[in-house]
């Protein structure tokens, strides 16, 4: 039973087949935790626990006692997950348990416990599900206000975890900046509150919504690892508070700055939702558990168990100077490569010949494609490829039709500058009609052309997030309504086009997030396509996210940003550990870089399956050596690649013994290139040693059992 509950049902248990976590209600009629970790194998631990659930009174002067769902209010001071105030001006919250039920829906099982507040009429829903095939748990809360005055949110997390007590926890997360995303860090855990956040209404490139927990003691492959996403692609936190007794939680949601919600009679607002786990099996498990997962559970069905095809994406060969005769050229190269899916980049629309102009007028350019996008898609058809566009429907130029006639459309405040980035604007998508505008023109784009895959982008943060039209107690909504606008119009085009695949950037890698994961097929890590800097972007990247999501370029060398010279071969290795896609200027690179590129190509296809779906082991990290090694698995063993590329190192520096992981110990691979053939057990015991000569030096080495 993935729900146990004690006779009194005072106690619950979330079983999955490693974990369980564990709650109880305390003297004061408020569920505390009990346990979240490994599996406790049998209804009477969880008695066991119940009896020892810590109450009020431990600590004269107040704390978080392990509670659920702490609200602010009595003798509490901690990070709280629900902050309200009351029509009467009342602010703080005293809730008790109400009810519980048990439910099963899609792939979890599902405890819904119900707290209200005695003398107000207001109802807290925590809903706790779990993934017992995954060893994922997910948290949600839903506030309902049943009264006949509003009541006004300032805080509402999603959920908090509780860690066992213990001093020298270890915290790794992902830190940033535009093209150098989701960098790992990993740092002790010291008394204080260390908070890991988004105030720009995106995700953001500064930090992402994951965390892992650990004693200090974890590696990849070993060590009890406690790890969390969030599903939110707008303003969000995750707060990591330790305090002297060696109390330690992990608390996430939507970010509380500068948010209010205005909770109507009636009403009921639900926050994003919080994703857990736990494994002794070091980072490296954490980590698929989480690829599990998001392809199990998270990405949209449509999609999730066909290969992502090959793309070229025009974007660094022609920027916005795109034209049919170009893009027509490059379409006619992509295909003799292999490529699958032809996407035409920014710059096809509007006034769009350079950042400054366009955006938000999403017609077609007709100086560029005076017959419209037809004629492009039918050749891009006729070449074997599917056809993708570009947009970015939340922004507006000031220099466009749309902003000329509807200059309030955009957030402001009354008498503050507007202050643009990119030259741009963001629309404020908490108004019905904007978001009605989005949806209707995406709407149109995609019944006029025969489109099966849109790249939404949105390249600049909020400022000035006002909305002066709203009466003032919603006018700090905007943080939530805007990304619940997004979402909703995603899951309008998905239900109308079930046949267009979805792309989510953000400038580079601002907007991934198990939130938009869900929505989108694939995302875009970063801005930054060089090969090398890549590695650490991408390794940051599987932390919480799986390859198949990944979208990786091959482009020109040597790097406009970076001048960085790399060979075809590494560019390919490099961005092969994901979802391959080429971005160079092909109408430049020579017949035979072409000539390898489409052997690239067809190797990737031969072992996509095992990247886009396996299970992926982080042999070597770029941050630890100067040699990279990823492997990729099926689930069923049978087949595995191992990626290994060298960055310049010294003369002499030995090579790196690799020693793969999560093959089948009794069964003999055949290991390509070199002919070996070994057991599993020899191969993962022993290591093999793949000598790479050279600065840029890379290899894929492939095993197949049989
Ligand atoms: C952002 C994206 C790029 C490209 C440009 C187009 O920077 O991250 O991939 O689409 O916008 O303007």
């Amino acid at each position: 039973m993935p729900v146990v509950e004690t006779a009194s049902a005072s106690a619950w248990m979330l079983e999955g087949s490693a974990i369980s976590y564990a709650l109880a209600l305390g003297a004061d009629r408020m569920p505390r935790n009990l346990h979240f970790g490994p599996r406790l194998h049998s209804a009477s631990d969880l008695l066991a626990l119940a009896g020892s659930v810590r109450s009020p009174g431990v600590a004269p002067f107040g704390g978080m006692y392990g509670q659920e769902y702490p609200v602010w209010g009595g003798l509490f001071y901690d990070e709280p997950c629900l902050k309200v105030t009351f029509a009467d001006g009342t602010r703080g919250l005293v809730l008790e348990y109400n009810s519980h039920r048990t439910r099963p829906e899609d792939d979890a099982t599902w405890l819904d416990v119900t707290l209200r507040d005695p003398a107000y009429p207001l109802l807290v829903h925590l809903h706790y599900g779990v993934y017992e095939r995954h060893d994922v748990l997910e948290r949600y809360a839903v506030i309902e206000n049943t009264g006949d005055e509003p009541v006004t949110i300032e805080e509402a997390l999603s959920a908090v975890w509780h860690l066992p007590m213990w001093a020298g926890y270890h915290l790794t997360h992902l830190a940033g900046r535009w093209a150098a995303e989701m960098q790992v860090y990993r740092e002790p855990v010291a008394p204080g509150r260390k908070v890991l956040e988004s105030r720009r209404g995106h995700t953001s490139h500064a930090a992402n919504p994951w965390f892992a927990m650990d004693k200090g003691d974890a590696t990849e492959e070993y060590g009890g690892v406690w790890f969390g996403a969030l599903a939110w692609s707008g303003n969000w936190k995750i707060a990591v508070d330790a305090d002297t007794t060696g109390q330690v939680h992990v608390s996430g949601g939507l970010n509380d700055f500068d948010f209010s919600w205005h909770l109507a009679p009636g009403e009921s607002f639900r926050t994003p939702s919080f994703f857990a786990g736990y494994t002794d099996r070091g980072l490296g498990e954490a980590s698929r558990i989480l690829h599990r997962f998001e392809m199990d559970c998270v990405l949209p069905r449509a999609f999730a168990s066909r290969p992502r095809p090959v793309l070229y994406n025009s974007w660094e060969a022609t920027t916005f100077d795109v034209n049919e005769q170009n893009q027509g050229r490059l379409a006619e190269i992509a295909a003799s490569l292999g490529v699958e899916l032809f996407v035409v980049d920014d710059g096809w629309f509007g006034a769009r010949d350079s950042d400054r102009a366009g955006l938000g007028d999403w017609v077609v350019n007709p100086r560029k494609f005076p017959n419209g996008l037809g004629p492009l898609v039918r050749k891009v058809r006729s070449l074997g490829m599917e056809f993708g566009l570009w947009v970015e429907p939340e922004m507006v130029n000031p220099d466009s039709d749309l902003y000329r006639t509807h200059p309030d459309w955009v957030y402001h405040f009354p008498n503050r500058p507007r202050s643009e980035s990119r030259n741009q604007l963001v629309l404020n998508l908490a108004r019905p009609e904007v978001e009605a505008h989005i949806t209707e023109a995406l709407d149109r784009l995609l019944s006029d052309n025969d489109i099966n895959f849109i790249k939404w982008d949105m390249n600049r943060p909020f400022s000035e997030p006002g909305w002066p039209d709203a009466p003032v107690e919603r006018q700090r909504e905007v943080w939530v309504r805007h990304t619940r606008a997004v979402y909703r119009t995603l899951e309008t085009l998905r239900e109308r086009y079930p046949d267009v695949a979805f792309e989510s950037c953000s400038g580079g890698g601002g907007r991934v997030d198990l939130g938009i994961m869900r929505l989108t097929d694939q995302t875009w890590p970063s801005d930054n396509t060089d090969a090398f800097d890549r590695l650490r972007i991408q390794e940051g990247y599987s932390m919480a996210y799986c390859a198949r999501t990944m979208m990786c370029w091959v482009t020109d060398s040597p790097k406009r940003y970076s001048g960085r010279a790399i060979p075809l071969r590494y560019r390919f290795h490099s961005a092969m550990m994901g979802s391959l896609g080429i971005g160079g200027n092909l109408l430049e690179w020579t017949e035979r870089d072409l000539e390898k590129a489409r052997e690239f190509v067809e190797e990737y296809k031969r072992i996509r399956h095992i990247v886009q779906g396996g299970d992926q082991y982080r042999l070597l990290s770029p941050r630890a050596s100067a040699v990279t090694a990823v492997q990729y698995v099926t689930p069923d063993r049978s087949e595995s690649v191992i990626f290994v590329l060298s960055s310049p190192h010294l003369l002499g520096e030995p090579a790196p013994t690799i020693y793969p992981r999560g093959l089948e110990p009794a069964a003999a691979y055949e290991v390509h290139p070199d002919g070996t053939r070994a057991s599993g057990s020899a191969l993962m015991g022993h290591g093999i040693c793949v000598p790479l000569r050279g600065d840029w030096a890379s290899a894929l080495v492939t095993l197949r059992t049989g």
